[in-house]
């Protein structure tokens, strides 16, 4: 028995979270756009925001992998962003966030960036905790599970790699 069986589910949406900021010149780059740094700054905000709620105790960012940049972002665009828990194994949970841009003044809306990220849950004294399964509703949630398990297969993979480089 793993060390999450033993609490209580929590469904999706009791920790979905969602964010709005107006991009403001400060924030931009000389051709007046977003810069890539300021986003991933807000995805994480908002994907910590999901774990914290989910695993409810401090949660520390351990990756942030797969981010799209698919459009730029304007000054004057309003960025939303919504995250979910995709799901949580022993420690950790698989947190996907999408970013829209709406120019307000248009009344246009656009999907700007998608990216997945891992958190991990510890306590007051940096150590690390288990966190309750996550209760996919849906068969988008079911979906998003079940991509979320075998990217957590590849990424074993993928450091078993690294391993074998560093070690030959
Ligand atoms: C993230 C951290 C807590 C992992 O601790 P660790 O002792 O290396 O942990 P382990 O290798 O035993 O793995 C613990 C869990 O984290 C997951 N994990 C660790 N590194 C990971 C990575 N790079 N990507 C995804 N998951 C990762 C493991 O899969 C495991 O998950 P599980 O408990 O659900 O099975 C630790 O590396 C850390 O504190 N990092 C700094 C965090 C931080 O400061 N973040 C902000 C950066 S500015």
């Amino acid at each position: 028995m793993n060390q999450t069986t033993r609490m209580a589910k929590r469904k999706v949406s009791e920790s979905q979270s969602e964010m709005t900021e107006l991009v403001l010149p400060n924030d931009a780059n000389t051709l007046e756009n977003l810069l890539g740094g300021r986003l991933m700054h807000f995805i994480d905000l908002v994907a910590a925001l999901a774990a914290y709620r989910h695993a409810r105790t401090h949660v520390v960012t351990a990756s942030m992998e797969h981010i799209d940049f698919v459009a730029p972002v304007h000054v004057g665009d309003v960025v939303i962003l919504k995250s979910s828990v995709n799901r949580a194994f022993n420690t950790s949970m698989e947190v996907g966030v999408k970013v829209w841009a709406e120019n307000a003044i248009a009344g246009i809306t656009r999907h700007v960036a998608s990216a997945y990220l891992t958190f991990v849950a510890v306590d007051a004294n940096g150590h690390r905790v288990p966190v309750p399964a996550v209760e996919p509703e849906g068969s988008e949630q079911v979906r998003r599970y079940e991509d979320a398990g075998r990217r957590r297969e590849q990424r074993k993979i993928e450091a078993e790699r690294k391993r074998g480089i560093v070690t030959a």
